[in-house]
C-alpha cells in the first residue's frame, strides 16, 4: 500500500477514511441494542459504501453484510462475510445466489413474487428459513412523517391488498420452509422516532393478525448519526423494545440496516482549486479537482460540511462560486461571500460525505478517486484511483 505522511501530500481529488468513526458508530448502535435486547444485528448497508476496505473493517467488528443484488452478494462473500452473515434484501436477486443464501443459512427477505417462485426448487429433505418485506405506505401508518398524502413504497408484499396474505399462504403451504422473519425499512424524511414507533407498532399487528411465529423483526435503516440535536442510537433502540414490549414481541431478534448512520461521519473528501476565473467585476468562478458527482450525485445537496485551506493571504473578494471539474455548468458547490480569494493548490475540505456518494459517482470525464485511511503517522492508499487502463478493462476495443 503506498503511504503518505503529510496531509499536505496526499494528491487530490480522494476520499479520506477514519475507521476509528466507522467502529464507534457500529458499536455505538451495537451497544445500544445490547443493553435491552437478548439478541440483535446490525446490518453495515453495502450499497450505501461498498468500499471493500470498510466491508471488511465491518465484518470484523461483527456487523452482518446488507446486500440488495447479486453483485453485492458476491462482493459481500469476496470480502470474507460468512452467508450466515448476509442478508440478503431486494428485487435484483438471481435465482442461483437466492437459492444459495437461503440454503446455506443467510438471512433472506423475499421481495419479490419469483423469489416465491423459487421456494419450490429447494430440496425436500431440511427446512429452510426465509422472511418477507411488508409494505409501508407512510401516508397510512404517520401520516406526520409522510411525504406527501399518498408515501406509498414500491417494496413489499402489501397487507392492504391480498399480496402480503397470498405470500404468507404459498410459504406456509411449503413442509421445508418457514417463515422466520419480517422485514419492514422505510426511509422517512424525519428520521423521527414517532415513525419507528408507528412503523413496528403496524408490523407487529401484522404479526398478530396472521398469528405468526417469527425469530426476527428487521426494521430497516433511516438513522440519523453524529448530529447531537436529533436522536441517539439509544433512543431508537428504547423505542424498539418499547413498542415490541407492548406487543410482548420484545424477545425478537432486532435486526437493523444503518446506512447513513454508520458510513456517512467515517470519510472526508479532499479537492484541490486549480483555477480561479473572474466572470463579473464580482465574480470569481473556483474551479476545483473535485466534482459535486464526487460528493452529491444526486445534486440535491444545499450545504457541506466543508473548509477552506488557504496557502497564502489574498484579498477578499465580494463572491466565489466554487465548482467542479466536469464541463457540466450546473456541477457548482457552494458559494463563498466576503472571503479571501482562493487560489491555485489552495484546498478545500468536505466532511461526512461517506454515505450514497462514492458508490454513486459517475464514470463521468474522470475516473473513481484515490481512497486513504487515516492512519497514527500518515495515509495509506486502500483504493488507487482508475485511469482510462482500468475504464477499458473487459472492454472489446
Ligand atoms: C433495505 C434498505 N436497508 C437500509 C437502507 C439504508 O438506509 P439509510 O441510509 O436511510 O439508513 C436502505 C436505503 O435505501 C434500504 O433500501
Amino acid at each position: 500500500m503506498e503511504r503518505i505522511s503529510r496531509y499536505e501530500d496526499l494528491i487530490t481529488p480522494c476520499f479520506i477514511l477514519n475507521t476509528e468513526e466507522l467502529v464507534r458508530s457500529i458499536h455505538g448502535y451495537q451497544n445500544a441494542l445490547n443493553n435491552l435486547f437478548e439478541k440483535s444485528v446490525i446490518g453495515y448497508s453495502v450499497k450505501t459504501n461498498s468500499t471493500p476496505y470498510c466491508l471488511k473493517l465491518a465484518g470484523k467488528e461483527e456487523a452482518y453484510a446488507e446486500v440488495v443484488s447479486y453483485d453485492e452478494y458476491e462482493l459481500a462473500k469476496l470480502c470474507g462475510f460468512e452467508q450466515e452473515h448476509i442478508i440478503y434484501n431486494g428485487p435484483m436477486k438471481s435465482k442461483e445466489t437466492f437459492l444459495d443464501a437461503v440454503m446455506s443459512g443467510a438471512i433472506v427477505n423475499i421481495e419479490t413474487k419469483r423469489e416465491l417462485a423459487w421456494l419450490y426448487e429447494l430440496p425436500q429433505n431440511k427446512i429452510f428459513k426465509v422472511g418477507i418485506r411488508l409494505n409501508i405506505n407512510i401516508s397510512h401508518i404517520s401520516p406526520e412523517d409522510a411525504d406527501g398524502d399518498n408515501d406509498n413504497s414500491r417494496f413489499g408484499f402489501s397487507d392492504d391488498t391480498m399480496e402480503f396474505a397470498d405470500a404468507i399462504g404459498l410459504i406456509v403451504s411449503l413442509s421445508n420452509v418457514v417463515l422466520d422473519g419480517l422485514h419492514i425499512h422505510r426511509t422517512a424524511h424525519s428520521r423521527s422516532l414517532r415513525f419507528y414507533k408507528k412503523s413496528i407498532n403496524y408490523a407487529c399487528e401484522v404479526i398478530k393478525k396472521y398469528g405468526l411465529q417469527l425469530n426476527y423483526i428487521d426494521v430497516g435503516g433511516g438513522y440519523f448519526g453524529i448530529f447531537s440535536d436529533k436522536p441517539t442510537f439509544q433512543q431508537y433502540s428504547d423505542t424498539f423494545y418499547e413498542v415490541l414490549r407492548q406487543h410482548g414481541l420484545e424477545r425478537l431478534c432486532v435486526i437493523v440496516e444503518p446506512g447513513n448512520a454508520l458510513v456517512a461521519s467515517c470519510y472526508d473528501f479532499l479537492s484541490e482549486v486549480i483555477d480561479a476565473k473572474r466572470v463579473e467585476s464580482e465574480c470569481w468562478f473556483i474551479t476545483t479537482d473535485g466534482s459535486r458527482n464526487d460528493i452529491d450525485p444526486f445534486f440535491k445537496k444545499s450545504s457541506y460540511l466543508n473548509e477552506e485551506l488557504y496557502q497564502v493571504e489574498t484579498p477578499v473578494v465580494k463572491k466565489q462560486i466554487v465548482s467542479g471539474c466536469t464541463c457540466l455548468e450546473y456541477d457548482r458547490l457552494y458559494t463563498l461571500t466576503d472571503r479571501p480569494l482562493l487560489s491555485v493548490g489552495d484546498r478545500i475540505h468536505y466532511k461526512n460525505v461517506g454515505a450514497y456518494t462514492m458508490c454513486l459517482t459517475p464514470m463521468f470525464i474522470r475516473y473513481i478517486p484515490n481512497i486513504y485511511v487515516r492512519e497514527i503517522d500518515g495515509y495509506s492508499l486502500i483504493r488507487e484511483k482508475w485511469t482510462a487502463e482500468e475504464y477499458i478493462q473487459k472492454s472489446k476495443i
